[in-house]
């Protein structure tokens, strides 16, 4: 319980950027930059979003991403449970093995002439991925904290009163289409209309490429999922309300000469060439990994073979062969903490959704087999 009762005394530790972290822009020229040469970030699927809310995601040159603190208590919660996750004594075993479900925490960022205006600085969970395709997944069978007024309950219920039956409710995705080399993206909207009957239909969605389904995506998915699981099964510390699953995976297929600027592909990409009708993901995998360069896609300074803090490059993809995991390259990482609380009993709300959001994924293989 010492970690329990850790979260709860934290203090605000005043902003401290990741020390050593190479600012080198990677930005395309014309790019419209601001904020130190941060922008927003492109491949957001779901949240606040920078310059629409009054605060939102942004990316650093760096290739890290930048999420502004919310308004308290929600913002300092969120610092204050990274801060304990990866507080540099942290002997915990429990929350040593989570670091490896979340992005890498480095600490607060600030521009120079809004120091106050502070942000935590993580892991782009995408960054090894040409073509990712995102798609971001509430947990729980609440919304809401304990703490939350009874209008703040209503409103969370209205936007899904289906949350408590099913556990979990998508925010929003993007998905690769081969085809047309484009990105179909679905927001807030599609996620709460889909119901018991049409939910695994919907979650498919982000699996299939236009052509096919990506079962490799979906059995490595299952897996990533399972793993997150067991470390919720073995917790009895942490309750988490509204926060969120992410899940990536790589969209491309072969690849060849063609430049992409958005802010997270920034340096030369390449395009992916797609044989149409390759019903078996396992061909596509095979030459995908003989033309892919050791270090996913090898764009940002963040992607050059190391993290910004030096340490090797892998995600969760990478103990594929220790621990039998599909064939694809996927990232199932846990974000949004603003709503996390110290707790005596299993987080069974959290539990039930993934318990629930296994079965509809291994629906989905089932029926592709
Ligand atoms: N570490 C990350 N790597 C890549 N993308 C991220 C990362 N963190 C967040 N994102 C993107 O930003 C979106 C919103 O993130 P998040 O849920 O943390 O913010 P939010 O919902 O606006 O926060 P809050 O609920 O605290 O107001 C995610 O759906 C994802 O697309
Ligand atoms: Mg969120």
């Amino acid at each position: 319980m010492e970690s329990s009762v850790a979260l709860g005394r934290l203090e605000l530790a005043p902003s401290s950027s990741a020390g050593g972290v190479p600012l080198t822009s990677r930005l395309p020229g014309g790019s419209q930059a601001h904020l130190n040469g941060c922008v927003p970030l492109s491949h957001q699927v779901a949240g606040h979003k920078y310059g629409v809310d009054k605060v939102g995601i942004l990316q650093h040159p760096d290739g890290t991403v930048l999420k502004q603190l919310q308004p308290p208590p929600r913002g300092p919660r969120e610092m204050q449970f990274y801060s304990m996750v990866y507080a540099e004594d942290c002997c915990d075993p429990c929350l040593l093995e989570l670091q490896t479900y979340l992005p890498r925490y480095y600490g607060t960022w600030s521009s120079p002439d809004r120091p106050n205006d502070l942000y935590l600085k993580l892991e782009d969970v995408t960054r090894h991925f040409i073509k990712p395709c995102i798609m971001d997944v509430k947990l729980g069978q609440r919304s809401y904290d304990p703490y939350a007024s009874q209008e703040k309950r209503e409103q969370q219920i209205r936007k899904y009163p289906l949350m408590e039956e099913i556990g979990f409710l998508v925010l929003g995705l993007r998905v690769y289409k081969v085809c047309t080399d484009t990105f179909d993206s679905y927001d807030q909207h599609y996620g709460r209309g889909l119901v018991k009957d049409t939910l695994k239909d919907g979650l498919s969605k982000f699996f299939h490429n236009g052509v096919s389904l990506r079962k490799d995506a979906v059995a490595a998915s299952i897996h990533r999922v399972q793993r997150i699981l067991r470390w919720f099964e073995s917790q009895h510390q942490l309750t988490f309300y509204a926060s969120s699953l992410l899940f990536v995976y790589e969209g491309g297929m072969e690849r060849k000469e063609v430049a992409e600027y958005n802010n997270n592909n920034i340096q030369v990409a390449e395009h992916w060439d797609y044989t149409p009708c390759e019903e078996d993901n396992s061909a596509w995998k095979q030459s995908h990994e003989l033309q892919r360069p050791p270090n996913g896609n090898g764009n940002k300074s963040q992607l050059q073979g190391k993290d910004v803090d030096g340490e090797e490059a892998k995600g969760q993809g990478g103990d594929e062969t220790e621990t039998g995991a599909g064939d694809a390259e996927v990232e199932v990482r846990m974000i949004d903490f603003a709503h996390v609380f110290p707790s005596e009993s299993q987080d069974h709300g959290y539990i039930y959704g993934l318990k629930r959001l296994l079965t509809v994924l291994e629906q989905i293989l089932c029926d592709a087999a």
